[in-house]
């Protein structure tokens, strides 16, 4: 048995039943388990109504940790106030062997719903209503400044079943692959101050999943907004009736069907109000905007044409008792929830980008750099300790640390280290995902600095258990102090 196995078993053992995280949290229950670690369902110590989900990711010496990327990501994308579909960060820390973040609990993923309800795919009454919601959190994630990079029916889940407001939500989730393409103006800038483009790179390494990538990610090209629709058009198709590549498992053959098969034949079982999608996504560069609003009437148009298929129908996974208390709590939300007020939505465009930086932008976006690394420099200097936490120094050039360009050569040097250590592609059964090329040698993000232990248990990242966020009135239920807490996602079961 090889030491890294070894470890990773001692590791695993270490997540039994009862076992408290974090020192507020019970391990309770399995729930899945990813490609990069393991999910949990976890009771509050404190409070054993509260639950939460624990993802787990065993810490290897020669790979980047996802974890810490993705709850940069997640506390980002909830930094102007809360974000319906996008679960909320609770708490994160790292240990010697692993690292853990909880986050909201929530329900079935779209794949095994797919696995257990709908043998012939799902009916365009629950594609549809499914689909919506999908692309709000995706375009919720794209005015962030972010692309996921990882869309697929097992990265949306629904809300917790037993929890009426968000049961019927879809959320995104698995956010360890995701990268900014948009840097956003520094605190304090004037309003109005534009996002500035990140530009593309000639080429890259594979990422994502072989069955639901977009063609350019076969291509070894950088990802766009674009990217993410092309696999969100890929997920409509394989949960609707299947993709055309969806019983390979060679990815060879997956890569040469994807790019060589025509929009007619790939769209060929999909409903005629969609076959303009792949035409739109083709006629954009890595750097334009795909028309949300366009492809939301699509589906909408469909869903209206369809029976049973309002927001207010039961899905078929439902109970009918559970149906009827969904139905009841998703329409005491007031205003009810963001997707059913589209057009405004889809149509908005905070990051106004639509080509490649500017040289003067790319000056800017230097500068902007160095004056960050000068402050965590500074920021290193007082705050007295210096960690010996890894987890700092994941890269999150693919997320957005201000800190990546501290020193491109050595962020370069490890870059080039570590993809030596992960080796090239990662292979794997067609649908399973890779992710490989990222390195360490960034310096710790200035705001997550605090003096920590160095020792085993180190500290939390996240300074408190619960994320102070602010939440849209509309997105709250009059009266009761408890739905603020049900709408940042904290399950709590009588
Ligand atoms: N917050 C959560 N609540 C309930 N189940 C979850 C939660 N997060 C993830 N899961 C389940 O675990 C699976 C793997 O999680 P994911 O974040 O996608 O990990 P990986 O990076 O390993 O793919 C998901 O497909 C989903 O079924
Ligand atoms: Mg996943």
């Amino acid at each position: 048995m090889t030491t890294s196995m070894e470890r990773e078993l001692e590791a695993l053992g270490r997540f039994r039943m009862g076992k408290i995280i974090g020192g507020k949290w019970k391990i309770v229950q399995k729930l899945d388990e990813g490609g990069f670690g393991s999910v949990y369902k976890v009771q509050s110590v404190k409070d054993s109504k509260i639950f939460g989900a624990l993802k787990i990711e065993l810490s290897r010496p020669d790979e980047a940790n996802h974890l810490k990327l993705e709850t940069e990501v997640m506390k980002d994308l909830h930094a102007e106030g809360f974000r319906a579909h996008i679960p909320t960060l609770y708490r994160s820390g790292k240990k010697k062997t692993y690292c853990y973040m909880i986050i909201s609990l929530l329900g079935e993923n779209l794949k095994r719903l797919k696995e257990k309800h709908f043998s012939k795919g799902m009916p365009l009454r629950t594609l549809t209503r499914v689909g919506i919601q999908a692309l709000y959190a995706i375009k919720t994630m794209h005015d962030r400044g972010y692309v996921h990079r990882d869309i697929k029916p097992g990265n949306f889940v629904l809300g917790y079943h037993s929890l009426p407001p968000v049961a019927r939500f879809v959320y995104i989730i698995d956010f360890g692959l995701a990268r900014a393409f948009a840097y956003p103006p520094p605190k304090g800038a004037p309003a109005g101050s534009r996002w500035l483009s990140r530009r593309a790179r000639a080429t890259l390494d594979f990422k994502g999943t072989w069955r639901f990538a977009s063609p350019a990610m076969h291509e070894e090209k950088e990802q766009g907004r674009k990217d993410d629709i092309w696999s969100f058009l890929y997920m409509l198709i394989d949960l609707y009736c299947e993709l055309p590549w969806g019983d390979q498992d060679d990815k060879k053959t997956v890569e040469v069907k994807k790019l060589n098969i025509s929009d007619n034949d790939l769209m060929t079982r999909m409903p005629d109000e969609f076959k303009f999608i792949p035409k739109h996504l083709r006629s954009l560069d890595v750097y334009q905007r795909p028309d949300y609003y366009r492809i939301f009437l699509a589906l909408d148009k469909v869903r209206a044409k369809s029976q049973f298929a309002s927001f207010d129908d039961a899905y078929e996974w439902e109970l009918r008792d559970s149906a009827q208390a969904n139905k009841s709590a998703m329409r005491k939300l007031q205003p009810p929830p963001g997707y059913t007020h589209a057009d405004g939505f889809f149509n908005w465009d905070p990051l106004l980008i639509c080509g490649a930086p500017s040289a003067k932008d790319e000056l800017e976006i230097k500068e902007r750099f160095r004056r960050a690394a000068r402050e965590a420099s500074l920021g290193t200097r007082t705050g007295g300790e210096q960690s010996s936490d890894n987890f700092e120094g994941t890269d999150k050039r693919e997320g957005r640390s201000p800190s990546f360009h501290k020193d491109a050569k050595s962020v370069q040097r490890s870059a080039t280290s570590t993809a030596k250590l992960t080796g090239a592609k990662v292979s794997g059964k067609s649908g399973s995902r890779t992710r490989i090329g990222k390195s360490n040698g960034a310096s710790p993000n200035p705001s997550s600095r605090k003096k920590r232990s160095t020792s085993e248990d180190s500290a939390d990242f996240i300074p408190s258990c619960y994320m102070n966020v602010d939440i849209p009135k509309h997105y709250l239920i009059d009266g009761k102090d408890d739905q603020k807490e049900i709408q940042k996602g904290v399950v709590k079961v009588d």
